[in-house]
């Protein structure tokens, strides 16, 4: 059980897996006004930037789930070196139908939907972790402009138009699931490129070290079109927000 090679190649040296810079981070967890201690159950974690930031900046406590072995040893490091290993812990699993084991004041998915079917299912299994009255984070995708046709949103890595909203109808979504949303954090194009930009020298770097590797052919194809695909295709189509829901 691991996330595909290709992922972590691409994102070796990503602290944040997500088109949200450091500093968008930090004022989403400031803009949540909650206290020191809250207990956050982060599913997808990543290479836990956001549970180790806040937990050093904010005082949160919390547990990241996360497929990826490296991205979860990376997790465990960053929150050494950020000096909050004793407030935070990461476990390599399957976040799907994970539930905590203590109801948590704070539930994540940020960025990973798909974990439990879509939107709908990951708001679901999300409250399924959450104490009455507690608040949720979603990362998800929204089209900044409709793609004119189906041919532009599979360029922009989706099976089809109908796999993302524009902004006001992912609100209205969350909404009409019976949430209040009480916060977002959008990327912005800049964002994205932190993001998207940031795995070209990585890519590029792997290359060099390892020119024999079974996935340097795909890398290699990679690396050549996919800055061009992306300022045509992603950069101006797909954006992306956290947002903060509270049930109603
Ligand atoms: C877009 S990244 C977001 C990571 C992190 N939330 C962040 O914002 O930096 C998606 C993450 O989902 C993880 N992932 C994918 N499928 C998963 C699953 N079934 N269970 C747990 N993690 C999963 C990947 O390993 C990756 O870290």
């Amino acid at each position: 059980m691991d996330l595909p090679r290709i992922f972590t190649i691409r994102e070796s040296n990503h602290r944040i897996h997500n088109p949200l810079t450091a500093e968008k981070f930090a004022t989403l967890g400031e803009s949540l006004r909650l206290p020191a201690g809250t207990r956050v159950l982060d599913l997808a974690s990543g290479s836990g930037e956001m549970l180790c930031t806040w937990a050093r900046d904010l005082g949160f406590t919390g547990t990241g789930v996360d497929i990826s072995t490296l991205f979860t040893e990376q997790a465990r490091a960053r929150a050494a070196a950020l000096g909050v290993a004793d407030r935070v812990e990461f476990v390599h699993g399957d976040a799907a139908g994970h539930v905590a084991d203590q109801p948590v004041d704070l539930a994540a998915c940020v960025g990973a939907t798909w974990i439990g079917n879509g939107v709908a299912g990951t708001t679901e299994l999300l409250q399924r972790s959450l104490r009455p009255g507690g608040m949720m984070l979603i990362g998800e995708p929204f089209w900044r402009r409709t793609p004119p046709d189906e041919e532009t949103a599979k360029a922009c890595h989706a099976s089809s138009v109908a796999d993302f909203l524009l902004l006001p109808a992912l609100i209205e979504q969350f909404q009409e699931l019976g949430y209040d949303v009480v916060e977002m954090m959008l990327a912005d194009q800049d964002s994205w490129d932190r993001y998207a930009a940031a795995q070209w020298l990585s890519m590029r770097r792997w290359l060099d070290e390892n020119p024999d590797d079974e996935l340097a052919p795909e890398v290699r194809e990679e690396l050549t079109t996919e800055p061009a695909h992306y300022a045509r295709y992603g950069r101006e189509y797909l954006s992306w927000g956290v947002f903060a829901l509270m049930k109603r």
